[in-house]
């Protein structure tokens, strides 16, 4: 298989002529045979079961047929994944190492067998009554999800989405606090539904709606790598930036200037007093894994608590053990939210998503009906309580940040080694690598650039996402029970892609 993946990857992203004859004369790379060693050990191994049904073209003529014109698929040549086994994907020809977990999704593997388990056995049980009448499951889940929330988070509604998640929370922080309010930070992503949209702050995600603001604000982002301020200690992660700053142990001026731009927007953007609430990811998801500078968080919630609103914790990709340290990672901000959205990762796939908050705040949902048709219904409810149950049986919070910090010190390693490597950040198995045109003004990589890349490394067997405003940060965020020679293996092939890019660099600019 490596050597179809070689030859692809000669006839594709390398211009035809053959890769192992370039390797020999090319010292500084690495050879091939230890790849295919390193690949052979990774389950990426694995030859694709028989795949009987529709042909590759006739899936692709029914997508452009039926399907709406926007959904779009990653790569030039898009995959068609027929099957999926903890962290391996197949498609008609191959298996990938998947080290993006369907968007973060893929907790604890695909079709995990206990929570295929579960989800059998409640098919055969009961699928659906709706809340409308009391099945057991919705109780124990709810009792055994709150379980893993501090202090007095003790209330969940399911709903169906994140977006539906924190559509809910938008609502109940306005109705709460009687304020209206909201503020988000630039570069979030909370979802796609009218009212999420305008909490997302990209505008690549953002149609041109009216009132898709209202009421909203975007705060500067306190981002240490591409804001105006940042230095080398400013972020909770094995790896900082390269950036230099004259900050001692302990402190981050970065974090004071960014808290100042966030008060300004309370002084001259806001009634005073009078916010319903701020949104943020604990980590960046979709904007490239961004981490705010240590403390700005903490500051932030005591900023909007003051002014009379509630804090919201958006763990949608951050939670369920994923970041290592912590099982949410609002935890590493030291603070308990007010309201705390989910989804995800909660269900390893299956559509499924939770608002938790206090019952205090909870009471507000009593002043009309509100009702979800699907939420907590007995199958989101089985394979929930079983997501649980295996990230604890399987130690899998301990595997990301074992798994997840040995990887990022192996990007590290890269970042010193290749020009095309800006940034690497994040924390247990949620990992950004930024690729950049320019190391010192930390210029992106543009768009056909990063797809060389990116594709390159999908034809060697490994699936990075992909993300930031600029789509120029590869995603690493894999199901949870990745092992270290797994990451052996991505490491090993970022690397090889980006000297392969380097070295096409160099002999482009020589011509
Ligand atoms: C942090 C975050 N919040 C909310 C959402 C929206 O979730 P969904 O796509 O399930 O509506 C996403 C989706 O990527 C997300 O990353």
């Amino acid at each position: 298989m490596l050597l179809m993946n070689l030859q692809r990857l000669s006839a594709s992203s390398l211009g035809g002529r053959s890769l192992c004859r370039r390797l020999t004369t090319q010292p500084n790379t690495q050879h091939p045979e230890s790849l295919k060693r390193q690949q052979r050990q990774t389950q990426t191994q694995h030859e694709s079961p028989p795949y009987k049904g529709q042909s590759f073209e006739e899936v692709v003529e029914l997508r452009k047929q039926y399907l709406t014109p926007n959904v779009t698929s990653y790569y030039k040549k898009p995959l068609l994944i027929h099957k999926g086994s903890g962290s391996q994907l197949f498609d008609q020809d191959k298996s990938y190492l998947d080290m993006f977990g369907g968007i973060v999704t893929v907790s604890v593997g695909h079709c995990h067998p206990k929570v295929n388990a579960a989800l059998e056995e409640q098919l055969r049980t009961l699928w659906h009554t709706t809340n409308i009448y009391m099945h057991p499951k919705l109780h124990q889940y709810a009792e055994k999800l709150v379980a893993k929330m501090p202090g007095d988070l003790k209330n969940v509604y399911f709903v169906n989405s994140g977006s539906e998640a924190n559509d809910l929370a938008m609502m109940i922080a306005r109705l709460y606090t009687g304020n209206h309010d909201i503020i988000s930070f630039r570069n979030a992503y909370h979802g796609a539904s009218p009212y999420t949209m305008g909490l997302t702050a990209h505008s690549t995600w953002r149609y041109p709606l009216p009132g898709l603001n209202s009421g909203i604000l975007h705060a500067m982002n306190p981002d240490p790598y591409t804001g105006i301020w940042g230095g080398k200690q400013c972020r909770d992660s094995p790896v900082q930036t390269t950036r230099s700053c004259d900050c001692q142990e302990g402190q981050c001026k970065a974090t004071d200037m960014y808290y100042d731009q966030l008060e300004q927007l309370f002084k001259y953007s806001l009634p005073r007093g009078k916010v319903a609430g701020m949104f943020a990811e604990s980590i960046q998801g979709v904007g490239g894994t961004v981490q705010y500078t240590k403390g700005y968080i903490k500051r932030a919630a005591e900023l909007v608590r003051a002014n009379g609103g509630l804090f919201i914790s958006d763990e949608v990709q951050s939670g369920f053990g994923r970041t290592g340290e912590h099982y949410w990672g609002f935890e590493a901000h030291d603070i308990v939210p007010d309201i705390v959205t989910m989804a995800k990762g909660i269900g390893n796939g299956f559509p499924m998503g939770a608002v938790v908050t206090s019952r205090k705040v909870a009471e507000v949902l009593c002043q009309a009906l509100h009702f979800n048709t699907f939420g907590g219904n007995p199958l989101a409810c089985a394979v929930g309580m079983a997501v649980l149950d295996v990230i604890d049986e399987e130690e899998l919070q301990k595997n990301s940040l074992d798994v997840g910090t040995y990887m990022l010190k192996g990007l590290e390693r890269l970042r010193d080694k290749h020009d095309v490597i800006g940034d690497v950040r994040g924390k247990g198995l949620m990992i950004g690598v930024e690729l950049v045109a320019d190391k010192e003004t930390r210029q992106h990589l543009s768009a056909p650039h990063f797809v060389d890349i990116w594709e390159m490394c999908k034809d060697m067997g490994v699936l990075f996402g992909r993300g930031g405003l600029n789509a120029n940060v590869l995603r690493i965020k894999p199901p949870m029970c990745v092992n270290r020679t797994d990451a052996d293996y991505a490491l090993a092939v970022i690397d090889y892609c980006c000297d392969q890019y380097m070295k096409k660099q160099k002999r482009g600019s020589r011509r």
